[in-house]
């Protein structure tokens, strides 16, 4: 099952691929006010305002061709907000950044689990090239929150480069640890 921490991926990936220099992705449970809502915002090169009306089509892409020419991970999140009573929303200033805010009620059925997020964080900040993008992670439910920096987690962590095979171990456990805060 395609979890809500694999829609994040990709729809991260998009900002990573529009060379973004500073990412954030804010994830809001709110029980009592019955909403989830995902909001992604990039620095990248942005979307042309010809295209910004098609990119919630399942074919379009601005990828090169010689790869896979559909383009699916927005098409696919619209989907997913809109069996869930919600909706995504997405604005972009071409040339300066891109903000998509994706909403669901938090106990539709059809909502999928958010699924292991402090993996899905964890390969955003190794998966990048290092130190190249400054991510801003958080996740908040209700009046609790975390927020991770990439840099200062790092340090924090002391880890040296993102090559270190401790590097993967610390960044999840420390994830782990700021998930279970927010939930007790
Ligand atoms: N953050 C962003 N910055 C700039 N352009 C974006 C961003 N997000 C989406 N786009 C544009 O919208 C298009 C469609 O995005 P979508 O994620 O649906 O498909 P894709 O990334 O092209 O392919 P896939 O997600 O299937 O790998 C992208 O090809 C890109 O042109
Ligand atoms: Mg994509």
């Amino acid at each position: 099952m395609r979890t809500l921490s694999d829609h994040i991926f990709d729809l991260a990936q998009n900002s990573v691929n529009a060379e973004a220099s500073n990412i954030k992705v804010s994830i809001e449970e709110n029980i009592p006010g019955n909403t989830f809502v995902i909001r992604i915002e990039d620095d990248g090169r942005g979307i042309k305002p010809e295209h910004l009306s098609k990119v919630k089509d399942t074919f379009f892409t601005t990828r090169p061709s010689d790869k896979r020419n559909v383009g699916l991970g927005i098409s696919l999140m619209d989907a997913t907000c809109q069996r869930c009573g919600g909706s995504l929303d997405i604005q972009s200033n071409y040339r300066h950044g891109t903000k998509l805010i994706t909403t669901m009620e938090h106990d539709n059925l059809d909502r999928p689990p958010l699924g292991d997020l402090p993996a899905i964080f964890t390969s955003l900040i190794l998966s990048s090239l290092e130190n190249k993008v400054k991510w801003v992670l958080e996740h908040a439910v209700n009046d609790k929150r975390y927020q991770i920096r990439n840099r200062a987690t790092m340090e924090e962590l002391n880890i040296l480069s993102y090559s270190d095979p401790e590097a993967k171990r610390k960044l999840l456990s420390l994830i782990k640890a700021k998930e279970r805060s927010i939930r007790s």
